[in-house]
């Protein structure tokens, strides 16, 4: 028989304290944020932590009264001393979860087991086609006709832990590669939160790869 794990109910203490990893613009972290002080997720952001000081998701955070932490990749010896810092942040601001928006590093097998299950990403393609970076731009020039966003949970692959939520979109004829995201990004803004929120309710169940949720 397979093996399942059963998330309780609800998945965290809720509401849930998320902490937010990005390295660049932060839309997405943005759009977790609004959905937070909506009460459409039973959530709030205790801390945005990113690897790049200059990310302007950092002084986004910081705008909207949030707890803004640079780890800059570059003060630390090693990957394993950079993700250190990094799980500091994450525990000494008690976070529950870890989401991943626009956060462009793959994380060690010990950080993700340390946090198993309790990280999510989202990425712009339809996983497993196009992991990586610059997804939208794959996709273009694969010339695909499909192609969409993932919301996962990591494992310590690129882009390879088990897949939440997806939703396709539709390539236009000689659409390019900055319409293209922008179309993709509201579909990630949506997904996001959407899948988050089943997640945090808690009730699913993981067999192997797959996540399933009753309703
Ligand atoms: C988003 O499109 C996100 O899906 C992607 O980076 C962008 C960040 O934008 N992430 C990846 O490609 C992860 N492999 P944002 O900073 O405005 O949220």
């Amino acid at each position: 028989m397979k093996e399942a794990y059963r998330a309780p109910v609800p998945y965290v203490p809720l509401p849930a304290r998320l902490a937010v990893f990005l390295s660049g613009r932060g839309s997405n972290f943005e759009a977790l944020a609004e959905a937070c002080r909506t009460g459409e997720l039973p959530a709030r952001i205790v801390a945005v932590v990113s690897d790049r000081p200059e990310a302007p998701g950092l002084g986004t955070a910081e705008r909207l009264g949030l707890r803004a932490v640079a780890v800059d990749r570059r003060r630390f010896p090693s990957r394993e001393a950079h993700e250190a810092a990094m799980a500091e942040a994450v525990v000494a601001h008690e976070a529950d979860l870890i989401c991943l928006a626009g956060f462009m590093r793959i994380l060690s097998p010990p950080f993700v087991d340390r946090f198993r299950l309790k990280i999510l990403n989202i990425h712009p393609a339809l996983l497993p086609s196009f992991p990586g970076k610059d997804a939208q731009a794959q996709a273009i020039s694969y010339g695909v006709k499909v192609t969409g966003v993932t919301v996962h949970f990591v494992d310590s692959g690129m882009d390879t832990g088990p897949i939440v939520a997806q939703e396709a979109v539709s390539v236009a004829e000689g659409e390019d590669c900055a319409a293209l995201s922008a179309r993709l990004l509201r579909v990630e803004h949506r997904l996001y939160r959407s899948s988050l929120r089943k997640v945090l309710e808690g009730g699913w169940v993981l067999t192997e790869r797959s996540v399933a949720f009753s309703d």
